[in-house]
């Protein structure tokens, strides 16, 4: 393992008491948002122009010795619940945030406890440290959020349990391997009138919306979208290991559902706690297939096998093809994911009548728009000239060629025009954005339960399709809860 630990460890015999903040303050919080709203805003308006702003965009680890912001009345307390590979990356965005600060966390497993906890507190949050999240929800009495990153199976139990304690949960996805599991977070959102936010952070990339909400949507920039395509191809790898000194007990792992430790670290691979490789790195991208057609699938095929990890039960490589209903007609969109090759990486690609594009959440795999010859220049040169597209290549003389030798028609080269916006930050910070924007101010979640629930659903949906080896249709009821 590369990962560093830090050398001491106190937390497990440094276990809190009873809160030491009033019972009411969540109450004050909620009848002060608006308050709460502009001091914050003002907050982080002054922070725009000022070194704060730049330490904010720059990597963690970069600045892991600026001092924290002085704790403050309108911070919103937050708790981290799983503080593994993706709990640490949400952390350091979190970190970025003004006005979030961290008060406890919770993880069973002591190696990511004593890093979890250790990079909190170099940053300046004292936070208690837990082992079981029942206990933490009893003991912690002023907090506002949740971060839930524990592996799929748990985050029903981890996120209905936050809502029910009456804290806003920001929950990884897939909201669970169980569409029942599922459906249960939906439901106790609703009940609770508690916000969850499920980790699809690419709808609220800005990125993303200026490419899908105004280009393809507004602008209609490609016509109708006929064509969706989206891989993640991840070269072969081992399995995770772990420090023997860091073995866990084979009483608590059963106590937390886990069968051994292989089992713990590898748990996307087996099917009590996952979905495999379609529903760990598909969903993200399946996500975006909704977003962009507008509407959720008719069916749903798929291939797929364990053909390459003998001692995995879940599917190491998966093709999909989904059909879309839209207003203009069908539409469909291939899905694969590979895990014996990093070919092409990963990308989503929409295809439509007078143009293409080509994105990625890693903007060197894709951040552009490609124009079709017939496609009007001046429309694109028009949008370019408002700042919406950056064209930053010649395009090719207008008339196609034809090749003599092969008597055909060869199109020309299409014209390639970059999106306009950088993300300077990480990746998961404007999604972690809007969820706390949501609950300070109340603007609405980019992907509230329901949304992820669709997700879920088609996504959970292909390994049955491999299963079944035919196609799995799919009802509009399907999609409500
Ligand atoms: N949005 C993204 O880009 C993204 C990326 C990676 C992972 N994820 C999601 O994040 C979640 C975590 O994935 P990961 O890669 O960090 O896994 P991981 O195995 O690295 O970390 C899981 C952590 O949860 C802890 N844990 C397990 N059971 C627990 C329990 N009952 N209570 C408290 N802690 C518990 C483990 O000890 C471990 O530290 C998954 O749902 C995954 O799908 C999302």
């Amino acid at each position: 393992m590369s990962d560093t630990m830090p050398e001491k460890n106190n937390d497990i015999e440094n276990r809190p008491g009873r809160s030491r903040a009033p019972a009411s303050r969540r109450d004050f919080l909620a009848a002060t948002a608006s308050a709460g709203a502009g001091m914050f805003l003002a907050r982080a308006a002054a922070a725009q122009d000022d070194a704060e702003a730049e330490a904010a965009a720059a990597p963690a680890e970069a600045s892991a010795e600026a001092p924290a912001a002085a704790p403050s009345a309108d911070d919103l307390n937050v708790a981290l619940i799983g503080m593994g590979a993706q709990g640490m990356v949400l952390m350091n965005a979190c970190l970025k945030i003004p006005g979030i600060r961290f008060k406890a966390v919770c993880d069973i497993w002591s190696y990511s406890q004593r890093r979890g906890s250790g990079t909190l507190r170099k940053f300046g949050h004292e936070v208690n440290v837990y082992e079981d999240f029942r206990e933490l929800l009893d003991t912690e009495q002023d907090l506002d959020a949740a971060i839930v990153a524990t592996p799929d199976f748990m985050h029903a139990e981890h996120a209905i349990g936050c809502m029910r304690a009456g804290l806003h949960v920001y929950c990884e996805k897939e909201m669970s391997n169980d569409l029942e599991k599922a459906r249960q977070m939906v439901l106790a959102s609703r009940e609770t009138g508690k916000l969850l936010q499920i980790g699809h952070q690419r709808r609220s990339n800005p990125r993303y919306k200026h490419a899908i909400d105004r280009l393809l949507r507004d602008e209609a920039l490609v016509g109708r979208v006929t064509h969706g395509y989206g891989q993640w191809n991840r070269a072969k790898s081992e399995d995770l290991g772990w420090p023997n000194r860091y073995t866990i007990d084979q009483a608590t792992l059963e106590k937390y559902g886990f069968d051994s430790m292989q089992h713990f670290r590898n748990w996307r691979w087996y099917k009590k706690y996952g979905g495999g490789p379609i529903v760990d790195l598909g969903s993200h991208q399946i996500d975006i297939f909704n977003w962009v057609f507008g509407s959720n699938p008719k069916s749903v095929s798929a291939s797929g096998g364990v053909d390459f990890y003998p001692d995995h039960e879940w599917y190491d490589n998966v093709m999909a093809v989904y059909e879309y209903d839209t207003p203009q007609g069908t539409s469909r969109a291939f899905y694969q994911v590979l895990t014996t090759t990093s070919n092409g990486g990963f990308y989503e690609t929409f295809m439509g009548e007078d143009g293409t594009l080509v994105i990625s959440e890693v903007p060197q795999r894709g951040n552009h728009f490609l124009r079709e010859a017939h496609a009007d220049q001046e429309r694109w040169s028009q949008l370019a000239k408002n700042g919406d597209l950056v064209k930053y290549e010649e395009e090719p003389a207008a008339a196609d060629k034809t090749d003599v030798l092969l008597d055909v028609r060869v199109s020309k080269p299409l014209g390639a025009w970059d999106l306009p916006i950088e993300l300077n930050k990480p990746v998961h910070q404007p999604h972690l954005e809007n969820f706390f924007d949501a609950i300070r101010m109340g603007t609405p979640l980019n992907c509230p339960a329901e949304v992820g629930y669709e997700t879920a659903v088609e996504v959970l949906r292909v390994n049955d399709a491999v299963e079944l080896a035919c196609k799995v249709e799919f009802k509009p009821e399907d999609f409500v809860v």
